[in-house]
């Protein structure tokens, strides 16, 4: 199949003091699927947001289906068959999923009523053609990011879609979820949609995309047949220069215990997980996603109640704390999810009120300005944040941009225990390796760090030892020689055996 179903050409996208996108052009064929690559604040995400009509180009076309077309909006986008799946998802927690997946087009009868039943039907059967296992009824903020995803691919399947984009799909998806979503993928394939692909994770591209175009800086740097390149080649093309894939790990040099937690359980989601992490070490938890990973530490945090268990702080047993007595004994908690957790967890109502206004200034904490300017123009030059200056909104910065911006927001807090809940999701190639030395960094400092990741070779790579969770439970704790790949699948998937089994 070599049609092509869209043509985007000389697209051309200007914010205030930054060219997002520069005279780009690219086409889709029908039933291939195109990935977009790029550094964090490449310009992805503008360039889909152009296509599904929430941004105006100031230049270029979209030529859709052989015809030059205008799209006016999302739901113009949609109707026309051309679909975005959100890097944040973007659906209402409130609604049915029903509701959901018709969003902004229910189907009314000519007095304007909603007509429920054919809603329902209708829904009902797109999520059957997908194979969902929930029902149109179900309230959306119920269901998991997995799930709701589904109801954003439903949409291609109600609004016969012919072109689907997705803005990195998998970042929260546990690896059974990422091959159903591939499946679902190869589906839409196999029937003529055109699909473009934004992901960070090489392998994925690799495995499932038929073309690769590269962005860097707003411009299209080449178009490659995926077969015929490779992870260097993109990577070079990326980011100008190729990667060595070497860690760099802290020096094993460890002081006095900063935390130790004992035997914390709470039912439904983790039970007897104990560890201590010390002054200058760098404690891997490696797990799939729904292992119960992120539920442990945020109990550390306070976020979540444990029904057992206590905590230990530098040698004394405290009482499991809020979120702001945790921050003020000098924890920190980088969460994975940016947007939900990253800014506004951490915060009263009132600053989570003017959260949206929140400049980088007042969310680098308190601190004078100088001193404050001086740690943002720091952070931003070792993270290689990309921004127009310490004023610009959070809210403005690519995804990846905001994540490493929750990052240096919290190294700025000075903590004495920092815990990075998948710290490279959603990170270009290139930074991963910033944020890595930045790991090393910090524990040579003499932080306790925990690093919370599903990719084995980073977990590897940075941590001194590293404890393996599955289902809950700590299923395997390895340092020096024994800390290797094998043993940890070993770990983990003798336990997920033995717990179907
Ligand atoms: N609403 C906006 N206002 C101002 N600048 C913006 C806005 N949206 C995006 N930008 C800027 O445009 C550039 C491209 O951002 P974009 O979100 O397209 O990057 P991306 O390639 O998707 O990156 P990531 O991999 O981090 O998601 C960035 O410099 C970003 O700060
Ligand atoms: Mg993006």
């Amino acid at each position: 199949m070599n049609d092509i179903i869209l043509q985007l050409s000389g697209i051309t996208k200007t914010f205030p003091g930054v060219t997002a996108l520069d005279q780009v052009s690219l086409d889709v064929r029908a039933g291939e699927v195109h990935a977009l690559v790029g550094e964090n604040g490449a310009g992805k995400s503008t360039l889909m947001k152009v296509l599904a009509g929430l941004y105006k180009a100031e230049q270029g076309d979209i030529i859709y289906q052989g015809r030059t077309t205008d799209v006016a909006g999302p739901l113009d986008a949609r109707r026309k068959g051309i679909l975005l799946i959100h890097q944040e998802l973007s659906l209402a927690p409130e609604l049915s999923v029903a509701e959901n997946i018709y969003l902004g087009a229910w189907p009314t009868n000519r007095f304007g009523v909603l007509k429920k039943r054919e809603l329902r039907s209708k829904a009902q059967a797109a999520l059957q053609a997908l194979g969902c296992a929930f029902g149109p009824d179900v309230r959306v903020g119920t269901l998991s990011v997995a799930m709701q995803q589904m109801v954003e691919i439903a949409r291609a399947e109600a609004f016969s879609a012919s072109v689907v984009i997705f803005d990195e799909p998998t970042a929260s998806l546990t690896d059974t979820e990422k091959e159903q979503l591939f499946h679902t993928i190869r589906s839409l394939k196999a029937r003529g949609v055109g699909i473009i692909y934004i992901s960070h994770k090489m392998d994925e591209i690799f495995q499932i995309t038929d073309r690769i175009t590269v962005l860097r800086d707003g411009q299209v740097q080449g178009t490659l047949e995926t077969a015929q390149s490779d992870v260097n080649q993109v990577t070079r093309m990326m980011i100008g220069r190729t990667l060595d894939t070497y860690f760099v790990k802290a020096k094993a040099d460890f002081g006095a215990e900063v935390l130790r937690v004992e035997g914390l359980s709470k039912a439904g989601l983790f039970n007897d997980v104990s560890f201590s992490v010390r002054e200058g070490e760098v404690l891997g938890l490696y797990g799939l996603v729904g292992a119960g990973r992120s539920e442990a530490v945020e109990t550390v945090f306070g976020v979540r109640r444990a029904d057992s268990g206590q905590l230990v702080w530098k040698g004394g047993v405290i009482a499991p704390p809020t979120p702001r007595q945790a921050i003020d004994m000098g924890m920190a908690l980088v969460p994975e999810s940016r947007k939900e957790q990253g800014l506004v967890l951490m915060m009263g109502g009132r600053e989570n009120t003017s959260l949206p206004h929140l400049s980088l200034f007042s969310a680098l904490s308190v601190m004078n300005r100088a001193k404050e300017l001086a740690t943002f123009e720091k952070y931003r030059s070792a993270l290689s944040i990309k921004t127009t200056g310490p004023d610009q909104e959070v809210s403005q910065l690519s995804g990846g941009n905001q994540q490493k911006f929750v990052l240096a927001k919290w190294l700025c807090a000075g903590p004495k225990l920092i815990i990075l809940d998948e710290p490279t999701r959603g990170i270009d190639v290139g930074s991963k390796s910033a944020i890595h030395e930045l790991i090393a960094e910090l524990a040579e400092q003499g932080l306790a760090v925990i690093v919370i990741s599903s990719e084995m070779p980073e977990v590897l790579g940075v941590s001194h030892r590293v404890l393996a969770m599955s289902e809950g439970e700590i299923v395997g704790s390895f340092e020096g020689q024994e800390m290797n790949e094998e043993n940890l699948i070993d770990a983990v998937s003798y336990h997920r055996q033995s717990a179907v089994g």
